[in-house]
């Protein structure tokens, strides 16, 4: 249930004002299991499950980019087994992507700092991108050891040793130069975020990206979350009235 809005019936999705690029923060695994009593990684699972369905779903109604925050440069702070469960789960995961998502035409992008993962996950993110490079469905920016303060600081790196090398002055340095030193570079800024879960908050997501961006936080946990969830999340945002600091 989402805390603003109606719900829309199905026929009216295809009549909305779509949002170009969303984000999803797919939050509330560890939740979902623990109702159910299960471990929290039985949650992950789930949430890959659903991962999967809502990313198609995006695919098919034609929202062009999509991101989803699946691991947080924060999130390396959990027990070890949650995380040994975490990146047992992306390996399987990477390995049957390779061929998921092509039947929907998905050019696959990781962004985060990559080097924080093992060399065999790292080869794998980096055959995923390779091999869906040339389609051009949907833009699928997995954000995996992500945190956009740690994306900032990198871009600002990269300006100054820019500025320093003598290769731009620091005149040239201008909002769109930030811009295209994050690892968003190209892609619009996201129209709408979503975050499942009920938490009021980005927890370090698209930051610099978000400026404008509309926010549905939605009352119901990832796992749980249906195609009909983001009928609901498309429908709210199609109401919503952007003025970007204008009247
Ligand atoms: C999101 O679900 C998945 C990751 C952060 C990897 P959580 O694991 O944060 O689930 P809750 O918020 O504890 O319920
Ligand atoms: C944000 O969720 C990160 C992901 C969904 C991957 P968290 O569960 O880590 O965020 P907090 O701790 O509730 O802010
Ligand atoms: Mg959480």
């Amino acid at each position: 249930m989402a805390l603003f809005g109606k719900k829309p019936k199905q026929s009216e999705v295809s009549e909305l004002v779509l949002p170009k690029h969303v984000g999803i923060i797919m939050d509330g695994n560890g939740r979902w299991a623990k109702k159910r009593g299960l471990p929290r990684k039985a949650g992950h699972t789930e949430g890959a499950r659903t991962f999967r369905k809502i990313t198609r779903y995006c695919s098919e109604v034609g929202i062009k980019y999509l991101t989803v925050y699946a691991f947080s440069t924060e999130n390396w702070r959990r027990p070890e087994d949650e995380v040994g469960a975490l990146m047992k789960l992306f390996k399987s995961y990477l390995e049957e992507a390779i061929s998921d998502f092509k039947d929907d035409d998905i050019v696959v992008r990781f962004i985060g700092d990559k080097s924080g993962f093992s060399p065999e996950l790292q080869a794998l993110m980096d055959e995923n991108e390779e091999c869906s490079r040339e389609r051009d469905g949907m833009v699928l920016n997995i954000a995996m050891n992500y945190g956009s303060r740690d994306e900032i600081v990198r871009a600002v790196k990269r300006i100054a040793s820019d500025v320093k090398d003598g290769k731009i002055s620091e005149d040239e340095i201008t909002e769109q130069l930030v811009s295209d030193n994050l690892y968003t570079a190209g892609q619009p800024d996201p129209d709408l975020i979503i975050r499942p879960s009920g938490e009021y908050r980005i927890s370090n997501f698209l930051l610099w990206q978000s400026a404008y961006t509309e926010f549905v936080i939605m009352n119901k946990l990832w796992p749980d979350f249906q195609k009909s969830d983001l009928d609901e999340a498309l429908q709210i945002y199609a109401q919503r009235n952007r003025r970007y600091g204008g009247v």
